[in-house]
This record gives C-alpha cells, sequence and structure tokens, in this order.
C-alpha cells in the first residue's frame, strides 16, 4: 500500500477530478484543504471518493470550541470523509469533540518556519495529549526531519505520523521517512508539474523504496 498523500490544494472542480484520477494509481489517501473547499464546495469530497475510492483527510485544522468542532465535523463525515485534522493546542475538550465523530489526526508541529515561535514550544504537551486520547495520527513537520524522529520517539507505537512539507517547502520523502513518518503529504510538487501522473510516480517509487 503507497504511503502518498495528495493535497489537493486546487480550486477547480474540474482540475481537482482530473488530477486525482490521474495520480490515484500512486496514492494512499487524498488530502482536501479550505481552497478545494471554498473552490468547489464539500460535496467534492463525496465526489472525490467516487471517483478514486481512495480514503479522503479533510485538513480543516479546526480550532474551535467544542460544539462549532463538532457541528464543522460533523458535516464533513457525513460528506465522506475518513479523516479529519484538528489542531490540538485549543484544549482536549475541542479535540475529543472532532474524535467521538470519527478518526482524527491532531497537529503537534507544523512544518512553516512561524511555527518555532507558538506551536515547537507546546509540542511536548500535544504529544503528551495525543499519547492520551489515541487519534489515528499526528502531523509532524517534514521539513524538520529531526523534529519527526523526535516525535516518533516520544509517541505511543500505533499512532500514526503523518508528514506535510515534502517538495515546495524544501523536505524529502527519503529523510522524513528514515526519520520515523508513516505517510508523507504531497502538494505543490504534484498539482503544480507538467505532468502529475509521473510525479506522483517519481515520489512513490523513491517511498516505495523505503518501506
Ligand atoms: P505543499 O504544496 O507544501 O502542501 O506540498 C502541503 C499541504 O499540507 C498542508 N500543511 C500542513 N498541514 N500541518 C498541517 O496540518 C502542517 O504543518 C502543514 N504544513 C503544510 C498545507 O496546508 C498543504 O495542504
Amino acid at each position: 500500500m503507497s504511503r502518498l498523500i495528495l493535497a489537493l490544494d486546487v480550486y477547480e472542480r474540474e482540475r481537482a477530478l482530473e488530477i486525482a484520477e490521474c495520480t490515484a494509481d500512486y496514492l494512499w489517501a487524498i488530502k482536501v484543504n479550505w481552497p478545494l473547499i471554498i473552490g468547489s464546495g464539500l460535496k467534492i469530497i463525496t465526489e472525490l471518493k467516487q471517483v478514486t475510492g481512495l480514503p479522503i483527510i479533510a485538513d480543516l485544522k479546526l480550532a474551535d470550541i467544542p460544539n462549532t468542532n463538532r457541528l464543522i465535523a460533523k458535516k464533513v463525515f457525513e460528506a465522506g470523509a475518513d479523516y479529519v485534522i484538528a489542531h490540538g493546542f485549543v484544549g482536549r475538550d475541542s479535540v475529543k469533540a472532532v474524535m467521538e465523530l470519527g478518526k482524527t489526526i491532531i497537529v503537534v508541529e507544523m512544518s512553516h518556519p512561524g511555527a518555532k515561535e507558538f506551536i515547537q514550544p507546546v509540542t511536548d504537551k500535544l504529544i503528551e495529549m495525543a499519547n492520551e486520547l489515541g487519534p489515528f495520527g499526528v502531523i509532524a513537520p517534514a521539513t524538520r526531519p529531526e523534529r519527526v524522529s523526535y516525535i516518533r520517539s516520544k509517541l505511543k507505537p500505533g499512532i500514526k505520523v503523518i508528514t506535510p512539507g515534502v517538495g515546495a517547502q524544501g523536505g524529502t520523502a527519503s529523510e522524513v521517512l528514515k526519520a520515523g513518518a508513516d505517510y508523507i503529504i504531497v502538494g505543490r510538487a504534484i498539482y503544480q508539474s507538467e505532468n502529475p501522473r509521473e510525479s506522483a510516480r517519481r515520489i512513490f517509487e523513491e517511498v516505495e523504496a523505503w518501506s
């Protein structure tokens, strides 16, 4: 089974479906974020599932009070999302509200430079929370393989480590897999390339070499 997740951050429904179809052979799952949901509506989740048969991760980075997190997650799971990404820094009650509805992935550190300001200083506490709640997985930064190793070493076995930041943000698949990532997320390096299928195939083969 593939360990590659496509971050499908385009606005247009037709383009999203086309890229999803031509890359599906090389993917474990497709990650949908706000750009695509704003551009094409929530029903794109249902359509992507129908067209590819792949799991769908809704990367909404939910960060609200429990009731609002619940109201949003309910609609997203109903649309067919298999996993929802939620921020951990808002606290256990907000994360539990999502976990009660379906499989959840908790952000414990982010991949951009600004993540060092506020999130990285509390990563240990977020890992502790993840170990206590037992989500499907956590998000860790492919841009900092040493942090991926650290997060993996502190995390209970069985909780998956999912890493965005490969490609456009500078991370490499082989380094982050060596560091202990279970899955890698790739967006622009696939959907902005001349030949998304070929780009997905190349990254898939790099991932396979480490599996
Ligand atoms: P690119 O184009 O940079 O897309 O390959 C990366 C995708 O992953 C999302 N992303 C993150 N999501 N924590 C997250 O939960 C992160 O640290 C993080 N960094 C990137 C990004 O929004 C895009 O969809």
